[in-house]
């Protein structure tokens, strides 16, 4: 028994300035000022997985991660419900800067099953002026859900462009770029256990 626990990795966690390594200004951002700690992270998102189980018990709940920055919030916040869930993705690209996205909408993925008469929770990273998350409410909308609602891990209401309900919200943000935990930079610092703001090099 001993034998065989000493020959495990060791896990520990990245140090946060260091977790992004010199590397990490080469393409224009450092990361900041820790905004939402993993300890932080990990009890909100426990709370929102409680709160679905509750409002969602005896119904056919489906989460639609939004591809790729989800995905990390998803795979969390699924271990902390308890009734029957099932999951699908979509993959959206927006057009616009690296930075600001300008509302029209390109569909990457799609889903790999309709979703008529289904309680559909559409699970995203981050809301910032709502444009994606406004195409996707009225394009799975269309497909007619049974219920349909949205999920965020975080909300920064000094950018939205548009009037936007979520259910579930984890963390209200100041207006920064934020990166870690499935948020990225140029595809960069999603595997960061916190959410931290990027400083622009
Ligand atoms: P929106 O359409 O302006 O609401 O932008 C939504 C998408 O932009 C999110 O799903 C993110 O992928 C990306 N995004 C918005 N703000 C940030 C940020 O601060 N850091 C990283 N990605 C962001
Ligand atoms: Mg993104």
């Amino acid at each position: 028994m001993t034998e065989t626990r000493r020959t495990l990795p060791r896990v520990t966690a990245p140090a946060p300035t260091q977790a992004d390594g010199a590397s990490g200004a080469a393409v224009g951002g450092a990361v900041g000022e820790v905004l939402v700690s993993a300890e932080d992270l990990q009890r909100r998102v426990r709370e929102l997985g409680e709160a679905i189980s509750r409002d969602y018990a005896g119904r056919r709940l489906l989460l639609v991660g939004v591809l790729k920055g989800a995905v990390f919030f998803l795979s969390d916040l699924m271990r902390f419900i308890d009734i029957p869930v099932e999951v699908d993705f979509m993959a959206v690209a927006s057009y616009g800067s690296a930075t600001d996205s300008s509302g029209v909408v390109r569909i990457l993925k799609d889903l790999d099953a309709a979703i008529e008469e289904r309680d559909v929770l559409i699970v995203e990273d981050i809301v910032d002026s709502g444009l994606t998350l406004q195409y996707l409410l009225r394009n799975l909308g269309s497909r007619n859900p049974r219920t349909l609602e949205v999920c965020a891990l975080l909300t920064k209401p000094a950018r939205r462009k548009v009037e936007l309900q979520a259910k579930y919200v984890g963390f209200e943000i100041p207006d920064k770029f934020v990166v870690g935990y499935g948020l990225d930079y140029a595809e960069r610092h999603r595997n960061l256990p916190f959410v931290a703001a990027l400083e622009r090099g």
